[in-house]
C-alpha cells in the first residue's frame, strides 16, 4: 500500500488521476430544493439530477470510466452470437477473478433472479452474512427464506473491528442443523456487505464458511459486487495479506466459492453483470436460464459496447491507485464528522458514509422512518442526494406489518473517481450544520406503498410543516447561499 505524506502533516486523500471529461452540475435554489421533494414524494430516487447537486444515490453504475474503457467501447464487435468482445471478457474474468466458465447477464439483480430460479424452492433457507435487497426479493420471490448471520459487533456503529461483515460461524452451523441441509440450496457471502456499511470479511472467515459448507455438502455463492473493495480492505487489515496483491486477495476469495456473480455496475466500473464458475453441473443448471430471461449467452441482455468496458474494467479493479480512491475519500469524510460527533458508521467502510439516523434523529419514532426523514434534509439544505437504508428500505412480513431495518442510515455513495475533495468538504459542512440543527427535522408517512421493493417507488409526506421551518433556519443561517 503506498501513502502520500503532505509537508503540512494534514491527512488528506489524493487524487491518483486527472479528470478530462467533465459535466455541468447545478445547484438550485432551496425554493426549488423544497418543491421537488414534494414533487418527488420525499422520495430521492424520484428526484431528478436537473434538482440535485452531488448524486450520493449509489455508486451503481456511477463510478468514472476511464479513458482505456472509453476507448475499448470503441472496438466492440458487435454479433448476437460468437462475439469477440464476449472472448475478451472471458479471459477478463478468468485473469481477475479465476473462474473458468462465465455467464452474461445484464446486471446484478439478473444473476441474483437466475441462481434463486434454478436453486431456491418453497421451504429452503439461504443464510448469508447480511442480506442485499434485491438478492432478498429473489429468494423471498421463489418462496425462500434467509437467515443474517452476522456477528453482533457488525451493529455497533462507532466500532473499530476490521470484519464487521463476518458471518457467524456457529450460527450457521446451528441453522443449518435445525433446517436441514437438504433445504438449504447454497450460503450467500457479500464482499463489502453493502447495508450495514459497506463493511468487509475477512479471508479467513471466508474460509471458515467453506469449511461449514463443505461438511454440510453446501453450495458456497458469493456475490463479488464489491469484491475489489473487500480485498483492498483485506489488505489493509489481514495480517495475512500485508504484503499481497490485489488479484491474489481477490482470487484468494473467489477460489473458495462455487459461483461468484457480480453487478458490474459496481465491480468493473461499466454495466451489466455476470455469473461465474469453475464447475460444468452449475453452469449446466444455469445456462438454459441466461437466453430465456437474459439474452443470448455472449451478451446476456448487455450492449457489446459495455462487454468492452466491462473487461477493461475487470483488470482496472487489481489497480490499487484506483480501487484505493474511493475508500480514502469516504475515511476523509467519516473521520472529519466524527470528529465533529455526526454519529456515523466506523470503522470506515466502503461504497459511501453511512450516518445513523436512529441517534441523529432519535426524536423521530421508526415507524416515521428516520433515515428516509435525514435524506430529504439534507438533500433539502444541501441538494445532496443520498440513499434512505433503513425501514423503507425493509420489506412488511407476510402478514402486511413492518419489520423494522436493524439499523436506519442514510447512506452517502463516493462513486469511485467522481467528486473532488472540496466537494466532500461541502458535505461534510452541511451535513454537520444539519446534525446542529437536527431537532428540526420531523418524521414521513406513506402516501402511496407499492407492494414490492417500496423505496424505488414508493410516495411519502412529511408529518409535519417541518421541512419550511428548516428551510427557514437554514435562510437565516446562509442568507442568499445556495
Ligand atoms: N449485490 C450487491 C452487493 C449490490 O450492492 C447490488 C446493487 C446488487 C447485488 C444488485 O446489482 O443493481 O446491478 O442489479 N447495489 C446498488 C446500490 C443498487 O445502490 O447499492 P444491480
Amino acid at each position: 500500500m503506498q501513502e502520500i505524506k503532505f509537508y503540512s502533516g494534514e491527512n488528506l486523500p489524493l487524487e491518483l488521476h486527472k479528470t478530462r471529461i467533465v459535466q455541468k452540475l447545478h445547484l438550485v435554489p432551496i425554493e426549488r430544493r423544497l418543491e421537488a421533494l414534494y414533487e418527488g414524494g420525499f422520495n430521492t430516487f424520484q428526484l431528478s439530477t436537473k434538482d440535485v447537486f452531488l448524486d450520493m444515490l449509489t455508486d451503481s453504475g456511477t463510478n468514472a470510466m476511464s479513458d482505456n474503457q472509453l476507448a475499448a467501447m470503441m472496438q466492440a464487435d458487435d454479433a448476437y452470437a460468437g462475439s469477440q468482445s464476449f472472448i475478451r471478457l472471458e479471459k477478463a474474468v478468468r485473469d481477475v477473478l479465476g473462474k473458468e466458465l462465465l455467464l452474461p447477464v445484464h446486471q446484478g439483480r439478473a444473476a441474483e433472479n437466475i441462481i434463486a430460479i434454478a436453486y431456491v424452492r418453497k421451504g429452503s433457507l439461504v443464510p448469508m452474512n447480511y442480506h442485499f435487497t434485491t438478492a432478498m426479493a429473489h429468494i423471498t420471490d421463489k418462496g425462500g427464506q434467509i437467515a443474517e448471520l452476522l456477528y453482533d459487533e457488525a451493529y455497533v456503529i462507532n466500532s473499530d473491528h476490521p470484519f464487521k461483515g463476518n458471518m457467524n460461524i456457529e450460527k450457521l452451523e446451528e441453522v443449518i442443523i435445525q433446517k436441514g441441509a437438504k433445504n438449504v440450496p447454497f450460503i450467500r457471502m457479500e464482499a463489502s456487505t453493502n447495508l450495514i456499511g459497506g463493511q468487509p470479511f475477512s479471508v479467513q472467515n471466508l474460509r471458515d464458511v467453506r469449511a461449514v459448507a463443505d461438511k454440510y455438502g453446501i453450495r458456497l455463492v458469493l456475490d463479488c459486487s464489491l469484491i475489489g473493495e473487500n480485498a483492498f480492505l483485506v489488505l489493509q487489515r489481514e495480517e495475512e495479506f500485508k504484503n499481497s496483491d490485489m488479484g491474489t486477495v481477490i482470487r484468494t476469495m473467489t477460489a473458495l466459492a462455487d459461483l461468484c456473480y457480480f453487478s458490474a455496475r459496481k465491480l468493473s466500473s461499466s454495466r451489466g453483470g455476470g455469473i461465474c464458475t469453475d464447475s460444468k453441473e452449475i453452469f449446466k443448471e444455469l445456462e438454459a436460464l441466461v437466453p430465456l430471461y437474459e439474452g443470448f449467452l455472449t451478451y446476456g441482455g448487455m450492449s457489446i459496447r459495455e462487454v468492452e468496458a466491462m473487461a477493461v474494467g475487470l483488470y482496472e479493479t487489481l489497480d490499487e491507485t484506483v480501487i484505493s480512491q474511493s475508500p480514502s475519500f469516504i475515511k476523509y469524510l467519516v473521520e472529519e464528522l466524527h470528529k465533529k460527533q455526526v454519529p456515523v458508521i466506523r470503522p470506515a467502510g466502503v461504497l459511501g458514509v453511512h450516518l445513523d439516523a436512529m441517534q441523529i434523529c432519535a426524536h423521530i419514532p421508526q415507524k416515521q422512518y428516520p433515515a428516509g426523514a435525514l435524506a430529504a434534509a439534507l438533500f433539502l439544505i444541501s441538494g445532496v442526494r443520498g440513499m434512505e437504508r433503513g425501514s423503507i428500505s425493509n420489506q412488511r412480513d407476510e402478514y402486511g406489518n413492518e419489520t423494522y431495518a436493524d439499523m436506519e442510515l442514510l447512506r452517502l455513495a463516493v462513486p469511485r473517481r467522481v467528486f473532488t475533495l472540496s466537494q466532500i468538504k461541502y458535505v461534510e459542512d452541511r451535513l454537520t450544520w444539519l446534525y446542529d440543527n437536527r431537532e428540526l427535522i420531523g418524521g414521513l408517512k406513506f402516501n402511496y406503498e407499492p407492494p414490492v421493493l417500496r423505496f424505488f417507488m414508493g410516495k411519502l409526506e412529511p408529518t409535519s410543516d417541518w421541512p419550511q421551518k428548516l428551510m427557514a433556519k437554514f435562510k437565516e443561517d446562509f442568507g442568499e447561499s445556495l
